[in-house]
Parts: structure tokens; C-alpha cells; sequence
């Protein structure tokens, strides 16, 4: 396989924080011949949990990430993407395909950031992620084609449920699924606190009220 081809295929993941391990660790668990992942994040100590992972290299840098991967997740703080994507802009070139996760940043924002003709597919998925019962949703910027829709897809199946939609819709499913899921853990909770109220352990009465949740 040429560089190009296995750079092309390979994914980085920049921002190994609540959102970002928890797509790691689906991709982890769902391909078994999977591309190769190369990871980074500010704290280096986040990123020592899967360092005896197989097919996952640790990079130093974010820049560093850029340089291998041909598909770039990026999960880090909204605050923090404009730094973030002016780093490695110049480490992208028009078949890098950009997966931004920051909630309310459109990806005409980040096109400019990256001030040049670049694919970018902005994605929202939640916390249920870490289970792999994610519900996300995805849209393509105006580089992006159809094909790179499916391709990230295909990717974000490993942690649940896609779908494709306009980004004119990615506000409105922001707040259903991405912040949505906090009202059903509450529910769950006072479900479970009941459970106890009345003479069942905590985990016991945690796991038959979420279970009953689903
Ligand atoms: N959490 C969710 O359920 C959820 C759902 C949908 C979308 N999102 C989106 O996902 C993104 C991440 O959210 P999160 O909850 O996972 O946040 P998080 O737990 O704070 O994770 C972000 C990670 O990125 C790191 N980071 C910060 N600046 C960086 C840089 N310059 N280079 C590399 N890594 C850097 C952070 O390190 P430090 O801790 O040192 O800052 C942290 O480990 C946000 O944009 C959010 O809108 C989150």
C-alpha cells in the first residue's frame, strides 16, 4: 500500500476528552481490521489508557496527527477549534476529510479557519457514545461530497445510530440529542432513587431503572 493510500485510510483523533474517548474506544471495539489511529490531546496523561491498545499511535502533537492522518477528528472545546484548525491546516491538503464534533460551530466557520478549499463534516453526537448507543446526526460543508457523508458515516456507526441531515438542523438536534440525553439520566436517577428509597441497593435499583429506560 502507497503512503498516500494508507494516510488517506488512517484516522486521527485530536481531543481525547469525554467525547473523544468515547468515539475511540467504539472504533476500538467495532473494527478488528481497522485503520491505523494516531491520537493526541493537551494532556498527555489522557491518552496513556490506550497505549497498549493495538493499531494506536500516540503523537506529540496535533500538527503530528495531521501529518499521518488523511481523516481528522477533531473533539476538542468550541473555544479552542480555531487554534486548533489553523495548526494543522498546513498539513491538510484536498483529500484530508475534517470531522469537526464541536457543538454550534458551522462548518463555514471552520472553512475559514482553514482558509482553503477543504472538505469538512461538522457531526453531533452524545454522550450514549460511550456505550455505543450514540443518536448522530452529520452534515458535509461545501467541499465535502456525498461520499464523504457516507465515509464519515460508516466511521461514526461504531458508537450508535447516523444520521445525514442539513446543517440549517444541527442547532435544533444539538439540543435533542446532545444535551436531550441529561433529562433522561435524571430521570433514570430519581427512578433509581426511589428503587433505594424502598429498600433496594443503589446499583441494583440503577440498573433495573436504566434498563427500563431503554
Ligand atoms: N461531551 C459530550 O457529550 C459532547 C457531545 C457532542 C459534542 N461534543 C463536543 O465535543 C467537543 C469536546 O467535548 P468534551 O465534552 O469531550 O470536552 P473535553 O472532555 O474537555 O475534551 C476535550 C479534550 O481536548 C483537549 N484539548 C484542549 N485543547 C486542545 C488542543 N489545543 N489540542 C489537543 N487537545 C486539546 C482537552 O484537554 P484539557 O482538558 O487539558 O483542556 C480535553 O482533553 C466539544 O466541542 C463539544 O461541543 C461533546
Amino acid at each position: 500500500m502507497s503512503e498516500r493510500v494508507a494516510k488517506g485510510k488512517s484516522i486521527g483523533l485530536i481531543g481525547v476528552g469525554n467525547i473523544g474517548a468515547s468515539i475511540l474506544q467504539g472504533l476500538l471495539a467495532a473494527d478488528s481490521t481497522r485503520r491505523a489511529i494516531f491520537i493526541s490531546d493537551e494532556k498527555q496523561e489522557k491518552l496513556s489508557d490506550f497505549e497498549s491498545e493495538q493499531g494506536i499511535e500516540i503523537c506529540a502533537s496535533n500538527e503530528a496527527v495531521a501529518k499521518k492522518a488523511g481523516i481528522l477528528i477533531l473533539a476538542v472545546k468550541p473555544n479552542d477549534m480555531q487554534s486548533v484548525v489553523e495548526s494543522i491546516a498546513p498539513f491538510m491538503d484536498e483529500e484530508t476529510l475534517l470531522i469537526s464534533v464541536a457543538a454550534g460551530v458551522p462548518t463555514s466557520v471552520i472553512e475559514a479557519y482553514l482558509g482553503a478549499e477543504r472538505k469538512v463534516v461538522r457531526v453531533m453526537p452524545n454522550i450514549g457514545a460511550r456505550v455505543g448507543e450514540s443518536v448522530t446526526a452529520l452534515c458535509g460543508g461545501i467541499y465535502a461530497s456525498e461520499a464523504d457523508e457516507r465515509t464519515v458515516e460508516g466511521i461514526l456507526s461504531a458508537i450508535g445510530a447516523v444520521h445525514i441531515v442539513k446543517e440549517r438542523d444541527m442547532d435544533v438536534i444539538t439540543g435533542l440529542s446532545g444535551s436531550g440525553i441529561a433529562f433522561f439520566a435524571a430521570v433514570i436517577d430519581a427512578m433509581a432513587d426511589g428503587g433505594v428509597y424502598a429498600g433496594l441497593p443503589r446499583d441494583l435499583a440503577l440498573a433495573i431503572s436504566a434498563r427500563t429506560a431503554l
